[in-house]
């Protein structure tokens, strides 16, 4: 997917804003060697390196990875896919914040992550669970079907494991995890009725590919009409988020 890093930092900063509790679950010690997985404009990354650690950071995205370099020169970002990534050095710790449900190879991604691990290192997660986004995806397949768009309908964009089944992917890979929470997060969009057609834009644009302008705009508008009575609460939009969180230890 390509990635439009300026708009992500505009407008949908609350992605690393919410990161910021996620990164107490790290616990960073000063001088640990630390990765992060899918770091995006680098905004956390920056964060962990200002706690006293030795950052890296890396991203399936050039686009973010030039943008994340140029905001934060004196960190390491390194363009990498999640599923197929190798460091000579092994790290005390990978983080990675709402980026894991953009891989659909778990298992691999899992795997990269224990390999780049000293033993005894962690692995500090947050990412979309089972139910994330349940009504905006629905209403979406609904209306793509409506207008014929059965095929885009079906499309898996993004991986939302439940607890159970991404706990039993790290566990398979060898680690030992120690704290896993699956829990509601009403997530404000921005500006207002026109946050659903924004989100979607930015982050679903898979489901409109080879759609008409026009047509589109309409698809956009019936999908906001769905969401209205689960989303609008006094004139603020609020997405359905279900987070999960995990910290997984290498045995
Ligand atoms: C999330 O953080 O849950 C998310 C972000 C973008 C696309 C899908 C899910």
């Amino acid at each position: 997917m390509k990635w439009d890093a300026e708009l992500y930092d505009d407008k949908h900063a609350f992605v690393f804003e919410y990161g910021e509790s996620v990164l107490e679950l790290l616990d960073i010690k000063p001088g640990e060697r630390i990765l992060d997985l899918g770091c995006g404009t680098g905004h956390l990354t920056h964060e962990i390196k200002d706690h006293g650690a030795v950052v890296t950071g890396i991203d399936a995205s050039a686009d973010m990875i030039v943008h994340a370099s140029k905001a934060y020169p004196d960190i390491d970002f390194v363009v990498a896919d999640g599923t197929n990534f190798h460091f000579d050095e092994p790290f005390d710790a990978v983080f990675s914040n709402a980026a894991l449900h953009w891989i659909h190879d778990a298992d691999e991604a899992i795997g990269c992550v224990y390999n780049c691990l000293k033993p005894g290192g962690r692995f500090v997660a947050e990412m979309g669970g089972k139910g994330n986004m349940e009504h905006m995806i629905a209403a979406t397949q609904q209306v793509l079907a409506q207008h014929g768009f059965s095929d885009l309908a079906k499309r898996k964009a993004w991986y939302f494991p439940s607890l159970g089944e991404y706990a039993g992917k790290l566990e398979k890979q060898g680690f030992k995890v120690t704290y896993a929470l699956h829990f509601d997060r009403k997530t404000l969009l921005q500006d207002g009725r026109q946050g659903v057609t924004k989100w979607l834009n930015m982050f679903g644009p898979t489901f409109f590919e080879g759609i008409e302008e026009k047509e589109k705009q309409q698809i956009l508008t019936e999908i906001t009409d769905l969401l209205q009575p689960y989303y609008n609460d006094n004139g603020q939009w609020y997405a359905d988020y279900k987070r999960l969180r995990f910290i997984a230890v290498k045995e």
